[in-house]
């Protein structure tokens, strides 16, 4: 049985170098910076009736170890694992720990376009969905699926 958006929160993991949007190349990344994309998906699952834990490492470890506590208490995990899409199989791992819970992958940037190494992510090999290029939109996009996985239903706009 899926854990519910009533008992259990949403967990949206960043990567590194996302502690820094708003001023990292804004031509790619936009300006929004992640407290804005925080609310954003608080306001996307409180419209399912759930929450998020919120989260950003620059170390792949902590991210790693973040997954673990997921596998545990979360109905879903939405990761922007950032370069560590390209590189991590020690992600890729960790999420496949993760067995029945909703993964989606988020990329602010339309990573197909973009240059030959950022086409292949690890992550995709596990995430359940992936969304690349809808800007942070696409994080409103990747919770409300996590949503509907777990069965919740929209009672708010
Ligand atoms: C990113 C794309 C990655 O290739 C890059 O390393 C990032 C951000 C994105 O959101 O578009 O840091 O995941």
């Amino acid at each position: 049985m899926p854990r519910t958006l009533a008992s259990a929160p949403i967990m949206v993991l960043n990567g590194p170098n996302l502690n820094l949007l708003g001023q990292r190349q804004p031509e790619i990344y936009g300006s929004d910076t992640l407290a804005d994309v925080e609310t954003l998906c608080a306001k996307r699952a409180a419209a399912y009736g759930g929450t998020v834990d919120f989260r950003q490492s620059n170390h792949e470890g902590e991210l790693v170890e973040w997954i673990h506590e997921a596998r545990l208490n979360h109905a879903g995990i939405v990761i922007n694992p950032a370069a560590y899409s390209h590189t991590s199989v020690a992600i890729l791992d960790a999420l496949n720990t993760c067995d029945g819970l909703p993964v989606v992958e988020v990329h602010i940037s339309n990573i197909h376009q973009r240059e030959q190494f950022r086409h292949h992510s690890y992550v995709s090999l596990r995430a359940d969905g992936v969304i690349a290029g809808c800007g942070v939109q696409g994080y409103a996009f990747a919770v409300e699926r996590v949503a509907t996985l777990v069965g919740a239903e929209r009672t708010e706009a």
